[in-house]
Formats: C-alpha cells, sequence, structure tokens
C-alpha cells in the first residue's frame, strides 16, 4: 500500500497536468471548480472558469450578482441548476460570513454532494476524504479486478498527508492513463499493483450499463426581426426564439437554416424560419444585439442566430 502510494504520488508530482485550479489553495475557486467539472470535461471547463473567475474573484462578487449574468457566462456549459445553485450557495457563505471548512459544512450548501464535499474538503483543507467519481470507481474496479468495493479501497488507499493530490492524482490517471477504453497500461506507474492487468481483464471495467435509447425530434424556431431587434421569450432564466408551435398568427416566410442539436438523449433537428408576427406573446422581447450580448442565450437560439447571421444576414428596415 505504502509503495503503491508512493508511485501514484510521484507519477502525479511529475505529470500532473498545470490547471487553473491547481494553482490555488483559495476555497472558493477550488468550489467553483469542482462545480464546473461536474459532468463536464476539463478541456471544457477551462476557459469558463478562467472568465467566470475573473468576473467573479471572490465569494463576495458572485453573492451580489444578477442570476441572468451568472447564466450568461454559464451559457453553453450545460446543467444550468449548477449555475442557480453556485449563486444561492455564494449568497448564504456571504451572509454567513464564514466559507464553510469542512466536508459536512460544504454538504450543506445546495450544488454540493458526497462527491464534491470530499474533493473541496480533501483538495483545499487537506481532509482526509477520498473522491470516487467515474474515473475513480474505474481504476480502483481493474485494480482489485473488481474484488473490492471502490469507495473503501479508495480510503484505504487515501494517502493521509496528501489528500487532495491523492484524489487528483487517482482522477488524473483515470482520466490520462486508466482510461475507458484501451487503457494505456505501458505508461501506469502502478501498473504492477493491477489485477485485471495481471488476468488482461481490463476492458471488463466499467461494466457497461445500457443506455437509454435515443429520441430523435424535430422543432421549428421562428425568427421575427423588427426595427433592428429580435423577438425572444424567456425560457429558464434563458431567452429563446419562440417555437413555432407556441405562435398564434405567425406569417412565415424565408427558411433561413437546419442544425442538430443534442441534449442529454434528445437528438433535435431544427429549423429556422423567418416570419412576421401581429402581436407578440406575452413576456417576449424585442432584442438588439447589443442587448443579446449581456443577456444569457439559450443555446438554441445562439446556434440559430449564427445561421441567420451568416447565411440570410438581417433584412434592413
Ligand atoms: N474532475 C473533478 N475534479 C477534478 C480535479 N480537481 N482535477 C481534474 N479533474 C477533475
Amino acid at each position: 500500500m505504502r509503495v503503491f502510494r508512493r508511485r501514484l504520488m510521484e507519477w502525479f508530482d511529475e505529470k500532473a497536468r498545470d490547471l487553473p485550479w491547481r494553482r490555488t489553495r483559495d476555497p472558493y475557486r477550488i468550489w467553483v471548480s469542482e462545480i464546473m467539472l461536474q459532468q463536464t470535461r476539463v478541456a471544457a471547463v477551462i476557459p469558463y472558469y478562467e472568465r467566470f473567475l475573473e468576473r467573479f474573484p471572490d465569494v463576495r462578487a458572485l453573492a451580489s450578482a444578477e442570476e441572468s449574468e451568472v447564466l450568461a457566462l454559464w451559457s453553453g456549459l450545460g446543467y444550468y441548476s449548477r449555475a442557480r445553485n453556485l449563486l444561492r450557495a455564494a449568497r448564504m457563505i456571504h451572509e454567513s460570513e464564514r466559507f464553510p471548512r469542512s466536508y459536512e459544512e460544504l454538504r450543506a450548501l445546495p450544488g454540493v454532494g458526497v462527491y464534491t464535499a470530499a474533493a473541496i474538503a480533501s483538495i483545499a483543507f487537506g481532509e482526509p476524504r477520498a473522491v470516487v467519481d467515474g474515473n475513480v470507481r474505474r481504476v480502483l474496479s481493474r485494480l482489485s479486478c473488481g474484488a473490492e468495493d471502490p469507495a473503501g479501497l479508495a480510503q484505504r488507499l487515501l494517502d493521509r498527508q496528501r489528500p487532495g493530490d491523492f484524489n487528483q492524482a487517482l482522477m488524473e490517471l483515470g482520466a490520462e492513463v486508466c482510461q475507458p477504453r484501451s487503457p494505456r497500461c505501458d505508461v501506469c506507474p502502478v501498473e504492477r499493483y493491477c489485477q485485471a492487468r495481471k488476468q488482461g481483464r481490463q476492458s471488463e471495467f466499467p461494466e457497461r450499463r445500457p443506455r437509454p435509447p435515443r429520441q430523435r425530434l424535430r422543432l421549428t424556431l421562428a425568427l421575427v426581426s423588427r426595427r433592428g431587434g429580435i423577438l425572444f421569450v424567456q425560457e429558464n432564466g434563458f431567452w429563446n426564439l419562440p417555437q413555432l408551435g407556441g405562435l398564434t398568427g405567425f406569417d412565415k416566410g424565408r427558411e433561413v437554416g437546419r442544425f442538430r442539436h443534442s441534449i442529454l438523449n434528445r437528438d433535435y433537428e431544427v429549423t429556422v424560419v423567418e416570419g412576421k408576427l401581429g402581436e407578440a406573446p406575452a413576456g417576449s422581447r424585442n432584442l438588439r444585439p447589443q442587448e443579446w450580448a449581456r443577456l444569457p442565450l439559450a443555446t438554441l437560439a445562439r446556434k440559430a442566430l449564427a445561421i441567420w447571421l451568416r447565411k440570410a444576414g438581417p433584412e434592413t428596415h
């Protein structure tokens, strides 16, 4: 166990990617990184993380933000309840005038589950809590060839002197070496301890779960331009183009274009059509380009506008 730990940590010290949240000990910054990294790949997170922290460098700045601005900065990252919870939590922390300093306190924040609380507590405060995410589960399942529960094994292996680095080392090994398909055992620092490797059974882990069937759906978005603006409707805090089905009195014009968009297990084929509308629906707004830039736009609206601006261009009135 000691040698396993030492080899893993030496490998991490030498090979760890230089990620922006690894250059700080600020619990706020580590918290933001772990929320962004939920369900999201490192490469996708980096630019969002940097922009977010430039605008909101501390809890105080975030706590006093408008939800619409937080969502605008989050736009494109997905799973927007994360952004809403982050803001709610920042307001709670700001109000209490004290950043949570332990796993238990972190768990009380909206959006912080067992995994995220363990990650923040170990990385920011050195609390000896093992993190078991999908990557770590796969690494440890292979290590014991399915013989041990990954959570128990993680807690036993944990380096209690450097729990945050140990957790990140296992995540890093899962992301960079012990990958789901074709693991790179030839460069693995702990290959000699791996039972799956010994038995040639690496491909049996992760165990495959049947995926939910994908749904194919169509929808049509209406692009109604008037006096240099475009008609938008609000959906869950984001501004979107209205769907054709929800409009009355829409006088359909030319088709602007089509694009595909996938959310979870749904694949949409989206058609964008221009047209005129007698009366704008309740709650809608005619927004000019300078206004879109400051508001959280739905990804569907973003894609539709990009096609429109590229292909058709705004008509001059
Ligand atoms: N995924 C979740 N947390 C991470 C971290 N701290 N570093 C790299 N990948 C992660």
